[in-house]
């Protein structure tokens, strides 16, 4: 009775549904403006739930309007043009560009022509890069991870997505969570360093940050974590290089900082320039339908890069914007950015060619964030609320911390810090008095707003100490200078890279000199990658690694070299002593020969190696313990060890976890970073620090891929970098 009845049922709201399909259809077509307006479109319904709101707006669409909302051009003017694709609902989203200039009457105006001009009022998606920070600027990323302070990179998120949600950007193209071992790639600044645990746990606190608990409350943003996937091994450092990753150098590497973005809840990916071993990764149905929305079951929407889509015809395997459409598409890449191949579609549709149903999957990816992200209730954004958001006081402190915690000393002749009444100093170099610290991307930040060396110094002087700044090096009247050198804000970023990564400019000779001449000298370098340092190491006194730290650059500096901070970076990409020994990393394979894969110029060690970081203080490890020796597969452990500071100041130290698998079925990196803690001591006092090892982290990828914990010894260590192997346990796997 009850099956008869449902039946019934089901077939009179079929007979019902379609009738109602036919009634609004018809009604629509002779009145455009009424599904906009109409109180029975669902999707209009917030109440509704986001899957009802989702297919009823599908059902309404054209084959044109559908394919509308995989088009994300670039808001690069403001034209007719422009305005009739969004009152056709042909335009998703816009990608903001620096130097165009987007205020929010604009974007309302442009706005309103999607949501209240189209015939289905679909609102458009402003994104942008914001990646790190949009007005008040923050260190570089790779600069920010070298703090180690994910709480702190989560903060600097926060303010970022306030201040950019306030002047109209829904969705930031960040963090970049690639993982980079050649420094000559310039856009390694750009992510958090070689190791997969660090992008790992950056990228996550960058998507939390951006995100918050709630997408539609107004400070926060969505988070479109790039570039999938690869694009950190382009070859030999050269920027949209093809790239040979095996599907173990994908699954071990590559992709475990996208997976821990993707649990966070960003709500976009994007996908990368490069080929991944012969499928270019916008069209790599493997890494975006396989790996990206079957496994990890991920369910915001893929964009392309910049015409990278277009690009599938350079790269050889399209001939037609059909053919390069048709990839991308089918792979699982549901918007394209900047070019128009998606539009070739309808007529392929049309042609019964391409399925419409692999549009429509692609449409409703990118209509769920929009109702995610609120689009729809709340489309606009109120005018005049920048001025009271941005760089207000707090931002510009949280600057000042993130650029004096990203600081690294990486040498220190008992010069730093400079102490009261230590008398006339000479600052000179490059970098002394210039605004270029900020970096390559720099949101909507500007340079006038930036704190240089010389202000930053004299505004915050110990008393008895004098600085004067010197153009000419020849007229220096002190023992002590501080040279500011560095690299420019275009020497590095995207399509920015270097053979040689030495100090540009004959620096390296002017710091020589310098020494020569009887100084004792402060080196501060402002640069976006690692460095090869060698002769500056020989003649500086003391080397401390500003990076590219942001708006707040003098002010940080100066909390740093006058000791009012005590150093706690520590670099998260090794620094060689050669340009020719990169790739150099501290996590490679075991080989054969261990010992021998070296040069005959120079050995394979690193100038410093990953993780290292002076202080103004001295830290000693001591007593070990593993609270088990002995472990069943799937068995968690803790391992823990005293730290103490054994120095006359108050320090913060990063205590690192690092493990190797002796013997197993597949060759292991020599050592893998596993955790992590920063911790703040007093003088003379010392803390017990305790990590929790979880089977997790033992796990190997097997000769199949599969993820197994295999039984053998397991060295742990804990140090103060990847190198310190004093402190040593085994543990064993039965
Ligand atoms: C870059 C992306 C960036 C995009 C939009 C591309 O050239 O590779 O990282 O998000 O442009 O500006």
């Amino acid at each position: 009775m009850t099956s008869y009845l449902s039946i019934f049922q089901t077939n009179t709201m079929k007979i019902i549904s379609k009738v109602l399909i036919f009634v609004f259809f018809g009604y629509s077509f002779t009145n455009v403006s009424a599904v906009n307006k109409g109180s029975f479109a669902k999707y209009k319904d917030a109440k509704q739930p986001t899957e009802v709101r989702v297919n009823d707006l599908l059902m309404k669409m054209t084959i044109e309007e559908k394919l509308g909302q995989l088009n994300m051009p670039a808001l690069e003017n403001n034209d007719e043009a422009m305005h009739s694709d969004l009152m056709k609902g042909k335009i998703s989203a816009f990608c903001v560009v620096r130097p165009y200039p987007l205020s929010v009457k604009m974007r309302n105006e442009l706005q309103t022509l999607a949501v209240e001009k189209s015939r289905l009022g679909i609102p458009v998606i402003f994104a942008f890069d914001v990646i790190h920070g949009y007005k008040t600027i923050f260190p570089t990323p790779l600069a920010l991870s070298a703090s180690w302070d994910t709480e702190l990179a989560k903060n600097t998120a926060q303010i970022a997505a306030c201040e950019a949600s306030v002047s109209g950007i829904d969705l930031t193209f960040s963090p970049m969570v690639d993982v980079a071992r050649d420094p000559r790639w310039g856009r390694i600044s750009e992510g958090s360093g070689e190791d997969v645990l660090m992008n790992r746990r950056f990228g996550k606190a960058m998507v939390e940050g951006y995100q918050g608990a709630d997408l539609t409350a107004k400070y926060s943003m969505g988070a479109c974590v790039k570039h999938f996937v690869g694009y950190g091994a382009a070859m030999g450092g050269r920027d949209y290089q093809f790239t040979e990753l095996s599907e173990r150098a994908l699954r071990e590497t590559y992709l475990p900082p996208f997976q821990e973005c993707v649990n966070a809840g960003a709500v976009s990916i994007m996908s990368a320039f490069n080929d991944i071993s012969g499928l270019p990764a916008a069209a790599n149905s493997f890494t975006l339908d396989q790996v990206l929305r079957k496994e990890w079951g991920f369910k915001g929407f893929v964009v392309s890069d910049w015409k990278a889509i277009d690009q599938l015809k350079a790269h050889g395997i399209a001939e037609t914007d059909q053919q390069a459409a048709n990839a991308a598409l089918s792979a699982g890449n549901d918007m394209e950015m900047k070019t128009q191949c998606y539009n070739t579609l309808a007529k392929e549709v049309n042609g019964k060619r391409f399925s419409e149903k692999i549009i429509d999957e692609a449409v409703k990816r990118v209509l769920r964030i929009k109702f995610k992200l609120g689009l729809f209730e709340n489309p606009y954004t109120i005018e005049g609320e920048e001025s009271i958001s941005q760089l207000s006081h707090e931002n510009r402190a949280l600057a000042r911390k993130a650029a004096r915690e990203s600081m690294v000393l990486l040498k220190n002749s008992d010069l730093l810090p400079i102490k009261e009444n230590s008398g006339r100093i000479t600052l000179l170099g490059e970098w002394a008095n210039n605004k270029d610290v900020i970096g390559w991307w720099t949101g909507n930040g500007d340079k006038k707003d930036v704190v240089t060396v010389f202000d930053g110094l004299s505004q915050n002087l110990p008393k008895g100490v004098e600085i004067s700044f010197s153009a000419e090096p020849q007229t220096l009247n002190s023992k002590t200078v501080i040279v500011c050198v560095g690299e420019s804000g275009n020497m590095f970023g995207e399509n920015h890279c270097r053979s040689e990564i030495t100090l540009p400019w004959g620096q390296t000779e002017q710091i020589k000199q310098l020494k020569e001449s009887g100084h004792k000298v402060i080196v501060v370098i402002f640069n976006g990658r690692p460095l090869v340092l060698t002769e500056i190491e020989k003649y500086a006194d003391a080397i401390l690694l500003a990076w590219h730290p942001g708006t707040e650059a003098g002010n940080a500096l100066a909390d740093v070299l006058f000791g009012i901070t005590n150093p706690s970076g520590h670099v998260t990409t090794t620094f060689p002593k050669k340009s020719g020994q990169i790739p150099l990393f501290y996590s490679d394979r075991t080989s054969g020969r261990p010992g021998y894969n070296s040069y005959l110029d120079v050995d394979a060690e690193p100038l410093y190696p990953f993780g290292f970081g002076l202080s103004y203080t001295s830290f000693s490890y001591s007593n070990m313990v593993l609270s088990k020796k002995l472990i069943s597969k799937n068995e968690s452990f803790n391992v823990s060890i005293n730290v103490s500071n054994t120095g006359n100041v108050t320090g913060k130290e990063v205590v690192q976890l690092y493990m190797h698998q002796k013997v197993a079925t597949i060759t292991q990196t020599k050592k893998k970073l596993i955790d992590f803690q920063k911790i703040e001591l007093k003088p003379g006092e010392t803390q017990t620090v305790t990590f929790m090892v979880s089977p997790d982290e033992l796990a190997i990828l097997d000769k199949n891929l599969k993820s197994v914990i295999e039984s053998g010894d397991f060295d742990i260590w804990i140090g103060k970098n990847s190198h310190d192997e004093a402190q040593h346990e085994i543990v064993t796997v039965k």
